[in-house]
């Protein structure tokens, strides 16, 4: 994607909200994100005041349900290695990979700038090992270095993998989405067990508020944030095409009652997302299987 510089920006924001809410360790927090942050307080209380909710509750909610759904299928022992695709500044495989021990490999992949970052970051933390690591995946390549099948090769294939990406899809095209979740089957259906965990934003939602937060997302990241699938029915539909064999799409929020405390050991938060922001209510998630 050549979009690589206007991207960052937003894995520096929410590497800053994930730190903000407790989720997350200072090595992973960066003045960047910070002064982003910052710079978007007024817009989002304007939002928040006019009903649209923040963006921060949008955020905390996605990212819990899919800490909660990744959460489930290794406990329910699907799963013991996880590729997180453009996992920037996020927590998550630290907070996992802490839970979870020898248990667990977690790859943490991203473009190269990225890698570098994370990298020096989990180093400093002490987190890396064989089971934990930081990789170069380019999610729009289809084969060759820096390709998720390169990485995948890699991994045992006699056990079940996840792949994650959160905040990704958003900045893709249309098509690229569809090359990518094809990619994303063909790999995990090598595995004895593979199971796919995004956020994803769906058009269903369009009255003034949802409107207008999506414009400030764009706004956010200087670019159009794309909005591929009017329906649920067109995401299911897409997923299947891909090669998926039990999709489903929620949202974030129903995902987390259903979870109820559940969500809370792995995350290790102290701020659960505040329900009664209309934010929250804007994430959906998919969970995608192979057979
Ligand atoms: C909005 S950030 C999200 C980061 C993280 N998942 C989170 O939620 O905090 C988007 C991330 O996607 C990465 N990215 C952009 N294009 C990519 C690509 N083609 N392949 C892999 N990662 C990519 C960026 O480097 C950035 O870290």
């Amino acid at each position: 994607m050549s979009s690589t510089g206007r991207v960052s920006p937003t894995a520096h924001y929410t590497g800053y909200v994930w730190a903000r809410n407790g989720l997350s360790d200072p090595e992973l927090e960066t003045v960047e994100g910070r002064v982003l942050f910052e710079t978007l307080r007024v817009p989002m209380t304007v939002s928040a005041l006019l009903g649209g909710g923040t963006l921060e509750a949008y955020l905390l909610t996605r990212h819990r349900a899919i800490d909660a759904l990744l959460q489930r299928a290794i406990d329910e022992g699907r799963v013991t290695q996880v590729v997180e695709v453009a996992a920037g500044l996020s927590p998550r495989g630290l907070r996992f990979t802490r839970r979870y021990g020898d248990r667990l490999t977690y790859v943490e992949a991203d473009l190269p700038e990225m890698v570098t970052r994370k990298r020096a970051a989990l180093e400093r933390i002490g987190s890396l090992s064989d089971r934990h690591r930081v990789e170069e995946v380019d999610a729009l390549r289809d084969q060759g270095p820096a390709s998720l099948g390169e990485l995948a090769a890699r991994l045992d294939s006699e056990a079940g993998l996840a792949i994650i990406t959160e905040g990704l899809l958003g900045y893709l095209e249309k098509d690229d989405v569809r090359r990518t979740w094809r990619r994303f089957a063909q790999t995990l259906g090598r595995f004895q067990h593979g199971t796919y965990i995004s956020d994803i934003h769906m058009g269903e939602l369009q009255n003034v508020q949802v409107r207008a937060f999506r414009v400030l997302l764009s706004l956010f990241v200087r670019g159009r944030v794309h909005l591929h699938f009017g329906t649920e029915d067109e995401i299911l539909g897409a997923l299947k095409e891909a090669g998926f064999s039990s999709p489903a799409v929620r949202r974030a929020a129903s995902v987390l009652q259903d979870d109820g405390d559940r969500a809370a050991p792995a995350t290790g938060d102290r701020a659960a997302p505040p329900t009664g922001d209309p934010g929250g209510h804007l994430a959906h998630i998919i969970e995608a299987s192979t057979a």
